[in-house]
């Protein structure tokens, strides 16, 4: 039954949410004081589009702009994915603020849980603001999912419990900076709402992937954790983020990019002719290149002979062209069966965590934040 007919409705439903993740008002209050839920548009340096089939044209201002129904629903689908995320992800995390490190680390995690609920309303503000009946509907839906319980949110690296701060500093280096790159790209929309969402949604991501990095290198620092264990969350994130820039030669990703809804990562500043069969793992590539240089980053602390490393792009992937097959970390292909036994010795298993809680118990095991650890 359809309960948002205007923003404040949705508001509503923003409230109950909220209990019911258990982001407790207090705690932000504590934390952020004064702090205010509001939709951000930054400003764009072009009103042209600069890419696809309407390159030159003025951009896009209102839904009924864009020039065909297909293009408006493909607009309206990346908004609901994008949000689903920013929620998704809070969902995922909502065991932390139990057993946060250090005062520190509870104020990043309460910003951090904070601003991915901004992003989410941002994206509801678009669909209710901008996307009439339709709109309304998918926002209302977008606080009606859950990664837990139901565990439907729309992708599937967003069902999975985030629960110890191993798991967050991994998730927050990479599944956050995924995020970055869907941000940047939609940050060229034609749609010209969209495209301003981004500027203020990435200023606080850079906060996100920041703690992420510096929480890691401040465990490797640590050295109480094995590399060995450290590494088996890396796997997992690693993997799981490489699989969120979606299907090798992906026909919605091709249209979008016709249509001018979502460019490359660098499309304001590439001169490279562009590859529409190749748009998705042209993102991944770069997205896999900038990991190399976070985990080398990490490794410049790392205080044992163990290095950490990224997996090769075809292990543990869902998607895409190596999901049908199992490979090593070093991209060794593996049978079935040799998979059964390799896979809990580089993913993390439920023993694993059972002595994970016994590294967390040392109040040592996370190296104290310091000016040398600041790095994003
Ligand atoms: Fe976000
Ligand atoms: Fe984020």
């Amino acid at each position: 039954m359809a309960r948002v007919s205007t923003f404040d409705d949705w508001i509503d439903l923003l409230k109950e949410w909220q209990s019911d993740i258990g982001l407790d008002q207090d705690l932000i209050e504590r934390f952020m004081p004064g702090y205010r839920f509001e939709a951000k548009y930054g400003t764009l340096p072009t009103s042209e589009i600069y890419f696809g089939n309407f390159k030159g044209e003025r951009r896009w201002e209102t839904v009924m702009e864009i020039p065909d129904q297909r293009m408006r629903d493909a607009a309206l689908s990346m908004i609901v994915y994008q949000g689903d995320t920013e929620f998704a992800s809070n969902e995922q995390q909502r065991f932390l603020v139990n057993n946060a490190p250090s005062e520190y680390d509870l104020a990043s995690l309460v910003r951090i849980m904070v601003e991915e609920t901004r992003h989410g309303y941002q994206m509801c503000h678009l669909l209710v603001d901008k996307f009439g009946s339709e709109g309304k509907i998918e926002a209302q839906k977008m606080l009606e999912r859950r990664a837990f319980g139901k565990k439907n949110r729309l992708l599937n690296a967003f069902n999975e419990d985030v629960v110890h701060w191993l798991d967050f500093f991994a998730y927050t280096n990479f599944m956050d900076r995924d995020g970055k790159f869907q941000l940047t790209m939609l940050g060229h929309s034609g749609f010209a709402p969209l495209a301003a969402s981004m500027g203020p949604m990435l200023r606080e991501e850079a906060f996100h992937m920041g703690t992420g990095i510096t929480g890691l290198r401040r465990i490797a620092k640590a050295g109480v954790i094995p590399v060995e264990m450290q590494q088996k969350y890396y796997n997992k994130w690693i993997s799981g983020s490489l699989d969120l820039f979606g299907t090798d030669h992906s026909g919605s990703a091709q249209w979008a990019y016709t249509w001018g809804i979502k460019g490359r990562v660098d499309e304001d500043s590439t001169s490279e002719v562009v590859d529409k069969e190749e748009l998705n793992d042209r993102a991944r590539s770069q997205f896999y290149a900038e990991v190399i240089a976070t985990v080398a980053r990490i490794n410049e602390v790392n205080v044992s002979d163990t290095k950490l490393y990224v997996p090769d792009m075809r292990f543990n992937r869902k998607i895409g062209q190596y999901s049908s097959e199992k490979y090593a970390t070093d991209g060794r292909k593996l049978s079935d069966a040799e998979w059964e036994v390799y896979a809990p010795t580089v993913l993390p298993t439920a023993g694993d965590e059972a002595v994970l809680a016994g590294y967390f118990a040392n109040p040592d095991w996370i190296a104290p934040k310091s000016a040398s650890s600041a790095a994003n």
